[in-house]
């Protein structure tokens, strides 16, 4: 049944809070695990519904899958035999272009669904269709399926024209086990980038240079089961952070690698917020209304688009005009249209957002158009004065792992409810 999310909001956050595993990690490890016929034990899985749907994609292969608790998984490959995931399923998400790297890797001949995801862009394959065939197989995307096949994969060298997180992955994942030595140049640095390349050099892959723009891969012949401990959630890390700031309260989150929010920590304290760093946490506070700031999204480690969405909210209440320019992804401003239902400010002209900072949101009936929109949402209900309804949570769901318990602990009143039908009270009859 569908819901939503009840908020009441003006509630400042406070007390702490821990962060999950990475999505965008584990979207990519666990189709990794196909590149080995063996058992993996992996912690620090989100319960999210893209991570449920890859596992039931796993266990449509074959493979065996047992939870050891509510975020470890054990998974046992052995039975899988093939490499066809021509299965409806992976329509519903983007990361199930990673099967086809995995099992091109493993069995040299795949065809996946073409992947969807959310809708923030044209988002196109063709720098993991060039990169594939550079290492020796035929590509193609006939009749809505991504199928690649090849007698064998030979390293070399491929330099990407853009910074691809989905290419830099799926090229490694096929790299791995190709004969001789594959060189990505311009590669992705995000650290679900390297969090899946320690997990395949677990695997026994011989990768160097993750986190940087030049990753170079020695094939080996046979990788082999392992224990991985996925890294926390950068994005998720993201959304509380902001989210602290823009209730005026005090949280301390933590499970988070600290370096890997910077980008974000560095705009919030020219915002005005206080935040402190230690080990493995992160203390946010805000007492004040903040500072508008100019924000341009960029490959790691630069702003991440995924928290773009959050930081216009954030700055939709900010003293002054900010001015945001999403790099990345061109259609990632749909949750503009609906924050300016709940009175805020903002124009957008192509891939440029103008906010003028209100004094304050007020309570409206909003829709998530996607992931990263109803994340914003949340955090635009949380700062608003009134009722906020969010529809569409179903797009939340597919990357945080039931959020508003982790803000419900903050003292938020945030509740999902089921979405009841609308009566009809006029039988039309057009005879
Ligand atoms: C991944 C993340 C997504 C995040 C994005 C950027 C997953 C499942 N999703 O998406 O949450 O917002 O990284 O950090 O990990 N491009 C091409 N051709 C390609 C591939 C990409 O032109 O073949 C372009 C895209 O249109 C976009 C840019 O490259 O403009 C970056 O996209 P990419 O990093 O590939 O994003 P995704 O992997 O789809």
């Amino acid at each position: 049944m569908e819901e939503k999310f009840v908020i009441h909001g003006g509630r400042p956050l406070k007390g702490e809070v821990s962060v999950g595993g990475a999505k965008n990690a584990a979207v990519a490890i666990l189709p990794a695990t196909l590149l080995a016929a063996d058992i993996f034990t992996i912690e620090n899985v989100p319960h999210i519904d893209d991570v449920v749907i890859l596992l039931n994609i796993l266990n449509r292969l074959g493979a065996k899958i047992r939870f050891l608790d509510r975020t470890t998984v054990v998974i046992d490959t052995r039975a899988v035999n093939h490499g066809n995931v021509r299965i409806n399923l992976a329509k519903r998400l983007r990361a199930s272009y990673y099967f086809v790297g995995a099992l091109l890797g493993r069995f040299k001949d795949t065809g996946v669904y073409l992947p969807g995801g959310c809708d923030i862009g044209s988002r196109p394959i063709d720098l993991h269709l060039k990169g594939l065939h550079a290492l020796g197989a035929e590509v193609d995307t006939d009749y809505g399926v991504f199928h690649a096949k090849a007698e064998k994969l030979t390293g070399c060298e491929i330099y990407f024209d853009q910074v691809s997180v989905g290419a830099t992955i799926n090229i490694m994942l096929s790299a791995v086990l190709a004969e001789g030595s594959t060189t990505l140049i311009n590669a992705a640095k995000e650290p679900h980038v390297v969090d899946v390349a320690n997990f395949l050099n677990q695997m026994g892959a011989r990768i160097r240079g993750v986190g940087t723009d030049t990753i170079r891969i020695h094939g080996v012949q046979n990788l082999h089961g392992c224990n991985y401990s996925i890294i926390p959630d950068q994005i998720e890390a993201g959304t509380l952070m902001i989210a602290a700031a823009a209730t005026k309260g005090d949280v301390l989150i933590k499970n988070i690698v600290p370096m890997h929010m910077d980008a974000l920590t560095a705009k919030m304290v020219e915002m005005g917020a206080e935040i402190q760093e230690f080990d493995d946490s992160i203390r946010v506070r805000n007492s004040s209304r903040l500072k508008a700031a100019n924000i341009k999204t960029y490959p790691y480690p630069g702003f991440p688009t995924d928290l773009q969405q959050p930081a216009t909210v954030l700055l939709s209440t900010a003293k002054g005009a900010s001015v945001i320019v999403e790099n990345i992804f061109e259609a990632r401003f749909k949750h503009i249209e609906e924050i300016r239902r709940m009175g805020a400010h903002v124009t957008v002209d192509d891939r440029i957002a103008v906010v003028q900072g209100v004094e304050r949101l007020t309570g409206a009936q909003v829709k998530a158009s996607d992931l990263r929109a109803g994340a914003a949402l949340i955090i635009a209900g949380l700062m608003a004065e009134g009722t906020t309804e969010i529809y569409n949570i179903k797009y939340v769901d597919r990357g945080y792992d039931h959020i508003e318990d982790k803000l419900i602990s903050l003292g938020a009143d945030i509740s999902r409810v089921p979405v009841e039908e609308e009566p009809f009270e006029l039988d039309l009859d057009f005879q």
